[in-house]
Parts: C-alpha cells; structure tokens; sequence
C-alpha cells in the first residue's frame, strides 16, 4: 500500500501525477483554504504533507497527527512550521531553497527599480486619462546607478541581489547576523559590512532579504524609518512583520522616507487597507518567486523531498537532522 499524503492547496496538474506514482494522494485542487480544524482532519491518518505558507503547522498539529512523519514546504521561507516542536515529534521538515535565488533577487530589483522611479504612480496617471501635456517635472524619481544599496539579510537571496548592482555602478553595504567572509563579500559586489542603524542611515536604497522569526518582529519600525533618508527607497520581498506596517504608512505618508516597494505584508492578505491609499508606494501580492521556471522547479523539489522523506532517504533539503531515521 502506499502512503498517504494531504496537498495542502492546488498545485500543477503535473505535480499530482508526480507524487500520485509514489503515494495515494488526497489533493485540493479547488484550492479551499483549510482552517486549523480541517487541516488537522484531513491529516488523520496522513504520512506526509505537501504545504505551503498559507497554514500553520504547530505542537497541537503534530501532537493531533501520529502518523504524520514529514511536512514538506513548497517555499525558502518556514516561520510558518515550528521545527523544534516537529523534531520533538519525530516529524521531518523540509523548505525549497535554492531554485528561488536568481527569480527573488530579479523582483526585489523589480520593486526598487518600480518605486524609485515611480512606475506604478506613472501608470495609474496614464490609465486615468490624467496624461494631458509632459511637464519638465513630472513623476521625478530617484537614480538607482550609482547609489548605495543596502541589503538587510545576506544569505544566498540578498548576495544574489548584491552581484545584480555591479552594471549599475552601486556601493553596497549590508548588515547580517554574522559578517560573510572577505570572499564572499567581494562576490557581493564588494559589500562592506555595516551595523544596522549606520546602514540605515547610509543607503539609497534599503532592501529587506531576512528569514522571519521572532527575533526580528518589527526591524524595521518608526525609529529605525526615522534613521533612513528623506529620498530613501524601502524594499520588503521577505516575510511581512518584519517591518511595522503601521509605522511605514505613517513614514511615507510624512516623507520620512521616498518611496517603497512591498512584496509581503503583516496579516497577508488582508494588509493594512491605508496602503491602498498611498501613492508613493508600489504593492505587490507576493510573487517575489512567481516565475514559470522558479515555480515549477519549487514544485519539484518539495515534491522529491517528500518521496525521499517517505521511502527512508535523508530529503536534500531537510531542516531538522535529528527527525531523520535512516
Ligand atoms: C518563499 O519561498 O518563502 C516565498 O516567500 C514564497 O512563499
């Protein structure tokens, strides 16, 4: 008999198929989102999850799910899975990481090259019939060449970001839990490793890279928007809470701060509805890796780590050693 496994939320037709050759799969491709009662029931009896960051997996999951042995994530991003409470489970937890650097680091560009020069202020202009005669200053944005970009959150996704700024002529700074070694720094475009509140106050262009966890809820919060430039450009394509919502409404409603370009929001989706209401801001619904390459090779690789997950092999991506039993 084969295992059973819960897809947590529609998925390529391509993908079911893929794991339908290993495992007897419940799917969901309506795409219902489940609630914490109906993610626990379809679980009974379940030996693997396909997931993704749309559900929370905690102790009170685990300890509900006895067969349960592997959660696999189709995301780099895993603060919404509790790993200590897992490995304490037995269960192993996987993300995908890797195949999303290049497409991620594209869009934070996208969204800092889109709110410095005002792209999205400029289209919603155009459509609304408001383009009548160009005018010397219209839609002024800031330069992107030859600024300093700061990159909050050095991992493979903000040095991938950092190479990016080498045709444009930019210095980089950055900040990071450890300072990365001299070769890597010179790989990033020779980024010099600043403390954050210097960091803040030194660069153009701030771009946030960071995994979420509890330690660094709201960096990014009045005091810290009150350190950055009055021309500064914010970019967040890593997990809303890091930056205090609130706080950078009331940033570029003051012009604390230019302008910002905002993939992830707190409570995502139902962000702050005064965002909506802001024009020098340019929101996206968090397709930071939503490319046809990166999503499928995503797909394929939570997939792979589920099936090695379930027939004994250690899964290339998994996150708690310890829950694996060879
Ligand atoms: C990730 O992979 O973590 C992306 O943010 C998609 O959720």
């Amino acid at each position: 008999m084969k295992p059973k496994i819960l897809v947590t939320r529609a998925i390529f037709p391509k993908i079911i198929e893929y794991l339908s050759a290993h495992f007897d799969v419940e799917d969901n491709q309506s795409d219902e989102v489940y609630n914490d009662a109906e993610l626990m029931r379809r679980l009974q009896g379940k030996a693997g999850v396909f997931a993704n960051p749309s559900h929370k997996f905690a102790s009170e999951l685990f300890n509900a799910c006895p067969d349960l042995k592997a959660v696999c994530t189709m995301a780099v991003g895993f603060n919404n899975i509790d790993v200590p409470a897992a490995t304490s489970a037995g269960i192993m937890v996987t993300n995908t990481p890797d195949v999303l650097n290049e497409t991620t680091a594209d869009f934070a560009w996208t969204l800092m090259m889109a709110a410095a020069r005002r792209v999205s202020e400029s289209e919603r202009y155009l459509r609304a019939g408001q383009w009548q005669k160009s005018k010397y200053d219209d839609l002024l944005g800031r330069d992107v060449h030859g600024s300093t970009l700061g990159i909050i959150g050095m991992g493979r996704i903000g040095r991938a970001v950092a190479r990016r700024s080498m045709g444009f002529n930019m210095k980089v700074v950055y900040h990071n839990r450890t300072r990365l070694t001299p070769e890597l720094e010179v790989a990033a475009n020779h980024a010099q490793y600043l403390a954050l509140n210097e960091l803040l106050r030194t660069a153009d262009h701030v771009i946030l890279v960071l995994p979420y966890s509890p330690a660094v809820h709201h960096l990014i919060g009045a005091e810290q928007l009150a350190l950055m430039k009055p021309t500064a450009t914010l970019v967040n394509i890593a997990r809303g809470g890091i930056v205090d919502d609130a706080a950078l409404i009331a940033a570029l409603k003051a012009g604390q701060i230019a302008t910002a370009g905002l993939d992830v929001f707190e409570n995502e989706p139902a962000l702050n509805p005064e965002f909506l209401t802001l024009k020098n801001v340019v929101l996206t619904s968090h397709i930071g890796s939503a490319s046809v390459s990166t999503r499928d090779a995503m797909a394929y690789c939570a997939a792979d780590n589920l099936i090695s997950a379930l027939s004994g092999e250690r899964p290339a991506n998994l996150l708690n050693a310890t829950a694996f039993k060879s």
